[in-house]
């Protein structure tokens, strides 16, 4: 069945997410308030890196368009997909101005409409959809959700640079909802994707998205500090985690040791479940030592650092990979930037090289030095940040190397490792 769907977002899940059910067949249409992105999304050039997205907005041009015009975006289709940013406040809670905004334009034209099915996709604490998303939707149309509309949370899992696999080949598909007519259209949205589709309560979606991002963050946490432990025993984190693995109730995902998490995701979702919890009167204090042993775990570099180098001022120092992992642009919360922000306290000149995240880095850092990969090695030290493949085919040859993300031809330098 072919449905028309708006989109309320072009971040990198909204995008994803049009662009896959494009690509399911379904006819898209995109929302931004930003009309260079919306120009963009019409050439059929995404307007941020993610693997295979450009093939597929170009492969599927005639069933995506983007517009600024969320009001006829609205109307004209049976569903819309909220996929606007969560961002953090200072404390650690989420702000949900934009996703209000957004939900008091799609009441107006509830309004007016005989059925459609609301979808919440942009993550948000547990209560919010019942809570707040709700009772925005009926105060403004004046109508009963379950009765006069649909709605539905319908959490996301895709990882950044894998996005599209992650949308198109799925672990599995959480929706929330209460009433049966929206529970069929959302499984007929999902009635090509081969995995199970598990239906249960709005909070609960919302929570199976929290609980999955914090025990993925501490999982990450949990092999730095085992890590940092071997480290110092003269073991190999990676034989470990290998070793590990093989238990299939704990499984190898996620017990890459190294420098730690960021991302747009974990930091922020860690920290706002943790003020969730402080509200109900539970403090969440595993989750409370994931964040600190994340906020530690990239300084260890400069501990190794200052084992070959002891002082460090006036010395070039060179970064590779500013992004928070791989195969993305995305900067947010890289571990890279409490390293340059060390670096830079120690006096060093900071030089540095990433495939993609350059730009935004720069407008963090304007005066660090940007430079080639060739410019960076030629520094009186190295420190590896993001395990982006083409780091794998540097010469390291004679360079001192301290590795954050386990590049093993870096070895071939005066190597240390941060759990290895
Ligand atoms: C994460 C989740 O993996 C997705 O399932 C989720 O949908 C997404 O957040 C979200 O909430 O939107 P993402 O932030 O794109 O996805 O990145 P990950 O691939 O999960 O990596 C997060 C961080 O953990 C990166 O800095 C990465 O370098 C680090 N990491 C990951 C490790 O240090 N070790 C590992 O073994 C795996």
């Amino acid at each position: 069945m072919v449905m028309k769907i708006s989109i309320l977002g072009t971040g990198y899940v909204g995008l994803v997410t049009g662009a896959c059910l494009a690509e399911q067949g379904h006819n898209v249409v995109c929302v931004d308030i930003d009309q260079k992105k919306v120009e963009l999304i019409n050439k059929g050039v995404p307007p941020i890196y993610e693997i295979g997205l450009n093939e597929l907005l170009k492969k599927n041009k005639e069933k995506i368009i983007a517009t600024t015009d969320a009001k006829s975006a609205i109307k004209d289709s049976e569903m819309t997909i909220i996929c606007l940013g969560t961002p953090s406040k200072k404390d650690g809670s989420i702000n949900l101005s934009f996703i209000k905004r957004g939900f008091e334009k799609i009441g107006n034209i509830l309004k007016q409409k005989k059925w459609h099915v609301v979808v919440v996709k942009s993550t948000v604490l547990p209560g919010t959809t019942k809570d707040f998303i709700i009772p925005i939707l009926e105060k403004i149309s004046g109508k009963k959700a379950g009765i006069d509309f649909g709605i539905a949370m319908n959490p996301e899992f895709l990882r950044e640079g894998k996005a599209i696999k992650d949308f198109l080949k799925p672990d599995r598909i959480i929706i929330g909802t209460y009433d049966d007519k929206t529970k069929k259209t959302m499984q007929k949205l999902y009635q090509d994707f081969n995995c199970p589709i598990i239906i249960t309560g709005f909070t609960e979606a919302e929570m199976i998205k929290y609980a999955s991002n914090a025990f993925l963050a501490t999982k990450i946490s949990f092999i730095n500090e085992i890590g940092n432990v071997c480290k110092k025993l003269g073991i190999d984190t990676y034989d470990v985690a290998n070793g590990m693995g093989y238990d299939k109730r704990i499984s190898r995902a996620f017990l890459n040791s190294g420098a730690g998490w960021g991302g747009s995701c974990f930091p922020k979702d860690v920290k706002a479940l943790i003020a969730k919890a402080k509200e109900t009167g539970e403090k969440l204090s595993i989750l409370e030592e994931v964040v600190r042993v994340n906020d530690l775990q990239p300084l260890k570099l400069i501990e190794l650092l200052k084992k070959n180098i002891s002082n460090l001022e006036g010395k070039e120092i060179g970064i590779l990979g500013l992004a928070f992992k791989k195969d993305t642009d995305d900067i947010r919360e890289s571990r890279a930037i409490p390293v340059v922000i060390k670096l830079i306290e120690e006096k060093t000149l900071v030089k540095a090289y990433d495939p993609k995240a350059m730009d935004n880095f720069k407008k963090l850092f304007p005066k660090i030095k940007y430079c080639n990969p060739k410019d960076v090695l030629n520094s009186d030290a190295v420190l590896i940040l993001t395990n982006w493949d083409e780091f794998k085919k540097y010469n390291y040859t004679g360079k001192i190397v301290i590795d954050g993300r386990r590049i093993e031809e870096a070895k071939k330098g005066i190597y240390d490792g941060i759990c290895w």
